[in-house]
């Protein structure tokens, strides 16, 4: 028997006992005569003592453990002298008579302890001894905890867990495909599902009704804090439903979440158009922990012969709390902000309402205090607070202030990780246009159905088509995202055509999905929630990594393994591979 019981255990109730340990070496003391070791496994860490007067024996045993070192120790259970209310043994302490060495360790490249001093490449590099620190090892079990409740909540409404293959032909989810050359098939390739989008509305052709998988989706994107090459969806699929039904049921699903893991009681889900969206908070997943809407001020503001405002198509303003008593330094450095070349404004404008209600703004020159007065209205501004207003081409603006509401809500304080915000954002464009090349893009995917009522724009007016798709947002992070799909043959050959496939390249790609289509398609639609991103933020983090075992960095590399990696020629030679060389 290696070990009585775990590292974290034992309690004052099990003074007395003989125990047996067994676990890492986390931390040595040796002071004189006396030595302590602190034992470590997954479920914590226990005291264990070498007293003085001890067998000299095991004091030298202990003397000769470094750290990490994988250690057994027999001995008696104490109450301790000095207690450590921090730690759930804290009461007690091993007396230990019989120390074993399992294994001898190396000196690790980094400490392992919550404080670390490993940056992040090394401990990317020796991920093994990363996940031996509690904070890592705390995702992990968050990780798994959601995973557990995700299958008991589906599976209690009557999903089924259907696994759906990897080696696939390429999916439209808008990424590049990461593909697999075939040996078998000599010049063919394989491509790893960017979700297995095709497969479930397939299954819900076979009559499966209620279908979910908690599965591993690859995409070849550039990589960002929310976005890994491999991630995990929780992907669902339901037949006979509309839009509402499946609301309810996943809403269903994170309020069951939000309780059973975090202990949060999720308000009701407010939804938003996509249009709304757009026009208040300018992103289509706006994050609702705190207010700062946009207020349009052309009405007010132009035609005041302020040429920056006059030659504006947008003047858009934000309204932050209690932000009047900002320096000149800060909103120099809001300026600065959003003259970045990745946000791309020319110029900030601002006006004070000081507490006794006069108007200071940065245009004073050309805009009165009855005008500023209209400004102020306009955004119902409360003296102490700062108007920002930005000007000029709509998309761009709304892009623009959208950054800056986001760093005024940071610097306001007014994003907490832990007080959740969850929206559901309707009604998408059901298709978006290449600005070079005219062409016509799905926004969601191919087989998003459009809005009934929307289909007869299709011909006419297809960037005014409205897609029956909606995302689930929970601040400011894109959660979940489906749409009911088109279930219709001819309809889904219209919408190839749009998309600018001719009949032969749709017949290519998707004919075994049109096939099915004409054999009894229920009408269908489901959701993909990216389970690493639920994770991350149940976890009050914005790095997704930080949730996965063995996730790869910023180059989408696995510096561990040391993947991707070259072939040598005699593999390439049998999957009939040739490699440029550089
Ligand atoms: P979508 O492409 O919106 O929809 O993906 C669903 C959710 O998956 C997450 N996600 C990612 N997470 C981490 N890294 C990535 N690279 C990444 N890409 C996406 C997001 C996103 O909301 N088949 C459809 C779903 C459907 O229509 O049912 C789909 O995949 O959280």
């Amino acid at each position: 028997m290696y070990r009585s019981h775990t590292c974290g255990e034992l309690r004052i109730a099990d003074a007395g006992k003989e125990v047996t340990l067994a676990g890492w070496a986390a931390r040595i003391r040796t002071m004189g005569g006396m030595a302590f070791i602190d034992i470590r496994d997954r479920y914590g860490i226990t005291q264990l003592a070498f007293n003085e007067g001890y067998d000299a024996k095991v004091l030298q045993q202990a003397a000769e453990i470094g750290r990490e070192f994988v250690i057994q120790a027999k001995g008696k259970v104490a109450e301790r002298e000095s207690k450590n209310p921090q730690m759930p043994t804290g009461d007690v302490e091993v007396i230990v008579t019989e120390l074993k060495v399992l294994n001898p360790a190396k000196t690790p490249p980094f400490l392992i302890e919550n404080e670390t001093d490993g940056g992040d490449d090394l401990r990317m590099q020796y991920r093994y001894l990363d996940l031996r620190r509690d904070a890592v090892r705390a995702n992990m079990v968050l990780r798994h905890n959601m995973a557990q409740e995700v299958r008991r909540y589906l599976s209690d409404s009557g999903f089924l867990e259907v696994e759906t293959p990897v080696l696939i032909k390429s999916t439209p989810e808008g990424a590049r495909d990461f593909v697999v050359p075939s040996r078998l098939n000599a010049g063919q390739f394989y491509a790893l599902p960017q979700s297995p989008q095709t497969f479930k509305q397939l299954l819900m052709v076979s009559g499966f009704d209620r279908y979910f998988q908690i599965v591993k989706c690859f995409r070849d994107e550039d990589l960002r804090a929310d976005r890994q090459p491999e991630f995990t969806q929780i992907d669902c699929e339901m037949s006979f439903v509309e839009r509402e039904d499946i609301l309810q049921v996943f809403e269903g699903l994170t309020r069951h979440l939000f309780s059973k893991v975090k202990g949060v009681d999720l308000t009701s889900v407010p939804r938003m158009t996509y249009a709304d969206a757009m026009q208040y908070y300018g992103c289509d997943k706006p994050d609702l922990r705190f207010d700062m809407r946009f207020v349009d001020l052309g009405n007010v503001a132009k035609g005041k012969g302020f040429g920056v405002f006059d030659n504006s198509e947008a003047v858009l303003a934000i309204c932050a709390p209690g932000a009047a008593a900002y320096t000149r330094k800060q909103i120099d450095e809001l300026t600065d902000f959003v003259k970045r070349p990745q946000i791309g404004a020319t110029g900030l404008i601002y006006c004070r309402v000081e507490q006794d209600g006069t108007l200071k703004s940065s245009v004073d020159k050309f805009f009165d205090q009855p005008a500023l007065l209209a400004w102020a209205e306009a955004c119902n501004a409360k003296p102490g607070d700062l108007i920002l207003v930005l000007a000029g081409a709509l998309n761009k603006v709304r892009k623009q202030l959208n950054e800056l509401r986001l760093e005024m809500g940071t610097r306001l304080g007014l994003r907490d990780p832990f007080n959740y915000k969850p929206l559901w954002v309707v009604d998408f464009p059901l298709l978006e246009q290449d600005e070079e090349s005219g062409r016509w893009h799905a926004m969601h995917h191919p087989f998003t159905s459009p809005l009934p009522e929307d289909v007869h724009l299709m011909q006419t007016d297809p960037g005014a088509v409205r897609a029956n798709a909606y995302d689930l947002v929970i601040n400011g992070v894109e959660v979940g995202g489906g749409s009911i799909r088109i279930h219709d043959r001819s309809l889904q050959e219209r919408m190839f055509a749009l998309l600018g496939f001719t009949p032969e390249q749709a017949r290519a790609q998707f004919g075994f999905l049109m096939d099915a289509f004409e054999y009894g398609a229920p009408p269908h639609g489901g959701i993909a929630f990216g389970f690493d991103r639920l994770c991350s933020l149940f976890g009050g983090s914005e790095t997704i990594r930080d949730y996965i075992a063995f996730p790869k960095n910023n180059a989408g590399r696995d510096v561990m393994i040391d993947a991707p990696s070259a072939l040598d020629q005699e593999q390439l030679d049998e999957l009939s591979v040739s490699v440029k060389k550089s």
